[in-house]
């Protein structure tokens, strides 16, 4: 796929079968800055437009749920000085955004460990933004922050293994409950920018019947025209969740 957007807007979108929770992989920060020259952080910085403007086509296309993997758990093994800036940009992102998010109707949570390597001034900012929009339903804006598929997935059996539930009680429904976010739905569709073809941790139970579009767009480059095409692929595909097509 191009790197530019198709810049036809939402034309050719059907806005009655919009995917009702798209999850995106935010990532190329880091090659964006090395191809201007720039330090990784840069790369970042420039992110924050990205991620506004794809809430921005959420909200335009009457998306519900949009999630958006900010930070995994294999992150930390990045060097002291990038994980630091990435701390404090999340922390100052929401200090700066939660006031506009809010009056736009969206609902921010986190999704992720809360374990002693988040510093407290970013657990705080989490805790406000999620206070101050938790009455908001245009649009869940869920940020997995220090978040991996498979901790989440070990922080479910570990959640049942503690409720005392028997094994003959085991079943998909009850994983499911026990994630991070039991009420979301799964995600109908994952866009990865930065042509990587992989998932990289994130969302993997959730994830299993997700439609998956690669674009070749660096993260900071994104924007709702590149949602929009993702979502023209969407609805051009053939879900079939392993049955046959109705026609
Ligand atoms: C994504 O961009 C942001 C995070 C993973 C935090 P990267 O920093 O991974 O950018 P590249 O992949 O090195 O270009
Ligand atoms: C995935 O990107 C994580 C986020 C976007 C936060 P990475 O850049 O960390 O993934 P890999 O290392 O290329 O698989
Ligand atoms: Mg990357």
């Amino acid at each position: 796929m191009a790197e530019s957007a198709d810049g036809k807007g939402i034309e050719g979108i059907d806005l009655s079968k919009v995917p009702l929770h798209i999850g995106c992989v935010m990532d190329g920060n880091g090659r964006w800055a090395k191809r201007r020259g720039l330090p990784r952080t840069e790369g970042h910085a420039a992110g924050e437009v990205a991620l506004l403007d794809a809430v921005e086509g959420a909200l335009r296309l009457g998306v519900k749920w949009l999630t958006v993997y900010a930070f995994s758990t294999e992150n930390w093994r990045r060097p002291p000085d990038e994980v630091r800036y990435l701390m404090g940009f999340n922390r100052n992102l929401l200090r700066n955004r939660r006031d506009e998010l809010n009056e736009k109707g969206v609902r921010i949570r986190f999704s992720g460990r809360r374990d002693w390597r988040v510093p407290r001034s970013v657990l705080r900012e989490i805790d406000i933004a999620s206070e101050l929009t938790k009455a908001n339903r245009r649009l869940t804006l869920t940020i997995a922050f220090n978040y991996g598929g498979r901790a989440e997935i070990i922080d479910a059996v570990k959640a049942i293994v503690q409720d005392g539930v028997s094994a003959r009680s085991v079943d998909e429904k009850m994983i499911s409950s026990h994630l991070y976010y039991p009420d979301a739905p799964d995600p109908d569709l994952v866009i990865r920018t930065s042509g990587e073809y992989r998932v990289s941790n994130f969302l993997l139970w959730e994830i299993a019947y997700s439609e998956l579009v690669f674009q070749d767009v660096l993260w900071p480059d994104f924007r709702a025209e590149h949602m929009y095409d993702a979502v023209r692929e969407f609805q051009g595909r053939s879900r079939r969740f392993g049955g046959l097509d109705d026609d």
